[in-house]
């Protein structure tokens, strides 16, 4: 019986999870995929003295490329340099490239995605997005039948983490990043995580893949939680909500609508129960209606279960590509619509000399607003929720409060 021959390239975390994963379940791994696989080749520039995988290393990429044995690549370098010419040079010869890289998808998945189908393999990333939460694959398999209307997740481990840390624990920001570090969910440069630019990769491949057309980071408007303070936990607890950190994309007739940004959650939204490093995706289809997928964003073992996941689809596959997982390049941003064109609610924090006088203003201003009451409130300080109206409308609204009071905190509701 012939041997699917893998190649992991990139043995830190998840790459290293992989090979664990692959050896602890290889018997159940070889008969769900019907076929005998190895792993042959380990390719790190890094020693790894002791390890019991020592026969497989290679620091040369060559000896995977040019081995015509290895049929699946998985790619967990990270990055979108040295991944992106290796991923090419490896779909340029057929081999099916599976990988857990959010950034080489988001930047460059049409091009990636087209170049495998031209080679008769396959590019396969689940474990680009939520970790081990099986989601790509619903997307375009068992949702196919949907027109997708909304995607909302949770889709970074560690502000997730960090968030709740503040929620529940009232722990500070700094000591939160650092046990999430310590853990193994941050990124290499954490601002990734914080400012929000790794759940911005993540919600382009999704929403790349729902709605058809490559959408770039850059096209997203999106903000961290640096900004976020326990004052603000607590008030927005009073009103019934958590502040979570949403990848949004909204349908509409004119086009679509994409932020990552801190969002309020009422707590009879499942989504506001997602703690810790848990991610979850909410997906909306015109047929099924609201979907929900929930799991391990982040870590060693549950990147490592989407990986393995795809290599055996790989390897069921080979040379025979997965039509539905596709998606065109895009010119322009011109199906993106303004971010603040929307209409939101959003809660704002004031700081004034006597707060409270300025109740009667706002709502004047906005019509109706929920102020929010907190324990030792201080009357230099004011939090409300406005109505729903368009966001350019809103802060027109808080430029004239500016004149009165400090605006603090600006953050929308989901
Ligand atoms: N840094 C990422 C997170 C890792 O925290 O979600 C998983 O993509």
């Amino acid at each position: 019986m012939k041997v699917s021959k893998i190649a992991i390239i990139g043995f830190g975390v998840v790459g290293s999870g992989t090979v664990e994963l692959f050896y602890k379940n290889k018997e159940l791994i070889e008969k769900r995929s019907g076929r005998k696989m190895d792993i042959k080749r380990i390719c790190d520039l890094r020693e790894f003295p002791g390890s019991p995988f020592a026969d497989k290393f290679t620091k040369n990429f060559n000896d995977i490329l040019e081995d015509p044995e290895i049929s699946v690549a998985a790619e967990m370098i990270g990055g979108k340099t040295l991944a992106y010419d290796y991923t090419k040079k490896l779909l340029s010869r057929g081999v099916s490239v599976v990988t857990s890289n959010k950034e080489l998808v988001a930047t460059h998945g049409a091009e990636l995605i087209k170049l495998a189908k031209e080679n008769k393999c396959n590019y396969f990333f689940e474990a680009s997005v939520g970790g081990g939460i099986p989601i790509i694959r619903p997307l375009h398999q068992c949702l196919a039948a949907n027109r997708i209307e909304r995607i909302a997740g949770i889709l970074n481990g560690t502000t997730n983490y960090i968030l709740t840390k503040m929620i529940y624990d009232q722990v500070s920001f700094e000591q939160a990043l650092a046990d999430a570090q310590r853990l193994g969910y941050a990124e290499r440069d954490p601002s990734a995580d914080i400012d929000g630019d790794d759940a911005c990769r993540k919600l382009c491949i999704l929403g790349s893949l729902a709605f058809g057309k490559h959408i770039y980071p850059e096209y997203v408007h999106r903000s961290g939680i640096r900004n976020i303070t326990l004052d603000d936990v607590e008030y927005v607890a009073n009103a019934g909500y958590a502040v979570k950190l949403i990848g949004l994309i909204d349908r509409t007739d004119k086009g679509l609508v994409a932020t990552v940004c801190p969002r309020l959650v009422s707590v009879n939204n499942p989504l506001s129960g997602v703690n810790g490093v848990y991610n979850a995706i909410m997906i909306r289809g015109d047929s099924v209606g609201d979907t929900l997928f929930y799991g391990r964003g982040a870590g060693k073992e549950a990147t490592a279960s989407a990986v393995v996941a795809d290599i055996i689809d790989a390897v069921k596959h080979e040379n025979a590509d997965i039509a539905s997982l596709t998606w065109e390049d895009s010119e322009n941003r011109d199906f993106i619509l303004p971010y603040k064109s929307a209409n939101v609610r959003v809660y704002v924090r004031i700081s004034a000399r006597d707060a409270d006088s300025l109740k009667s203003f706002i709502t004047t201003l906005f019509g109706f607003v929920d102020f929010i009451p907190r324990k030792q409130r201080s009357s230099s300080e004011l939090a409300f929720i406005t109505p729903e109206i368009e966001e350019y409308q809103i802060d027109r609204k808080l430029a004239l409060l500016s004149e009165h009071a400090d605006v603090m905190r600006k953050i929308r509701l989901l």
